[in-house]
């Protein structure tokens, strides 16, 4: 596994994380044995980026993590924790609060749940529209300074807000959603960070398992699945995104590999500044994806891609039109 340095100011990481939030419920039921599993072995092939959220499973994640590490050398692992989302009981978002004093409260758990003395890189999930982003990012920043926190990230936001978090204290990295079929930061949020040496840790690569190869029409219908009411998982949506997805397995046949490992391959040979965070639940999956490290993506690979999954070739909005409503990065 080879490592790089994220964003400018960064650590090193290697060039896969682990997203860990399927792992509590998101996608459908799922095992702690599995996740602990997973976790080990990601580890054990190098990846020592872990990410998660304090309200993946409204502090399962954090809990399960700190199981899995237990014994392992925390030098070797870099966290990244989102916060800011609150949930309510019955598992609903009921929106997002970055006032300092908050975070401040959220960051004490987090740390208690992962049984940790600090967290690597610390970033609100969400811009709260209450907040100016200086205040959440300057929060962050006495966290640093307090020794809880080694760095700050940033979550689905825009360019501008980008910008002005980055005016207050360095920024390693934008993590957010960005894959074959969701290349929205491609216009104004990828080259702000790139201008400010700003890394991306890029979620839904496999845009949550539509585009692994694997999926078919009515999976992910179990209760809590994000995906029975994602808009690209929907109908003749679907159909039509499974279609992109045949089209790509024809270049993954042609060059001896999977559906999924061209999907990762493509996100991380869009530049050295772009780590892929996979979302495995299961072993056998992350050691699929672990094989797309090994993928070369040539110039005439990269045109048939793109023939076959032009820009803009998904049907439906990669988020609810309420969630969307939302997000930052979309304005
Ligand atoms: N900042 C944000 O707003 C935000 C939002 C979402 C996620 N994230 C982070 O990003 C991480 C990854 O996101 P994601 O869940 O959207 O990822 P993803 O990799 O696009 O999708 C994960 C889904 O794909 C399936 N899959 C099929 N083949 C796979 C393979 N070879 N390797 C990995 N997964 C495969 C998974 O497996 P099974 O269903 O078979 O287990 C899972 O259901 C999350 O865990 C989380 O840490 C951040």
């Amino acid at each position: 596994m080879k490592h790089v340095r994220l964003g400018k100011a960064g650590p090193s990481i290697s060039t896969l994380g682990l997203g860990c939030m399927g792992m509590s419920g998101i996608y459908g039921p799922s095992h702690r044995a599995d996740g602990i599993a997973t976790i080990h072995a990601a580890i054990d092939a190098g990846i020592n980026l872990l990410d998660t959220g304090d309200f993946y499973g409204m502090g399962h994640n954090e809990m399960l993590i700190g199981e899995a590490l237990k014994g392992v050398s925390r030098d070797k692992i870099i966290i990244s924790v989102k916060t800011g989302a609150l949930r309510d009981v019955a598992g609903g978002f009921n929106g997002t609060d970055n006032r300092p004093a908050a975070l401040k409260n959220f960051v004490t758990y987090s740390l208690q749940r992962l049984g940790v003395d600090h967290i690597d890189i610390y970033r609100p999930a969400r811009l709260d529209p209450n907040v100016p982003i200086e205040e959440t990012v300057g929060a962050i920043a006495d966290m640093i300074k307090a020794g809880y926190v080694r760095h700050i990230g940033l979550s689905e936001v825009g360019a501008e807000t980008i910008r002005r978090a980055a005016a207050v204290h360095p920024i390693v990295d934008l993590q957010i959603e960005y894959s074959l079929i969701s290349r929205g930061i491609e216009d104004k949020i990828l080259p702000q960070c790139r201008d400010l040496g700003i890394g991306i840790t890029a979620y839904g690569v496999l845009s949550r398992g539509l585009i692994s190869g694997h999926w078919q029409k009515g999976d992910g219908q179990s209760k809590g699945d994000f995906r029975a009411h994602s808009p690209r998982f929907q109908g003749k949506n679907v159909e039509r995104n499974l279609a992109l997805v045949e089209a790509l397995r024809q270049i993954a046949e042609t060059k001896g590999v999977t559906v999924a490992q061209i999907a990762i391959a493509w996100v991380a040979a869009q530049g050295r500044d772009i780590i892929p965070l996979i979302g495995a639940r299961k072993v056998e999956r992350l050691e699929e994806a672990l094989g797309s490290q090994a993928v070369h993506l040539s110039a005439a690979d990269l045109a048939a891609i793109e023939t076959a999954v032009p820009q803009n070739a998904a049907a439906g909005g990669r988020y609810p039109e309420t969630m969307l409503a939302h997000l930052d990065s979309e304005k």
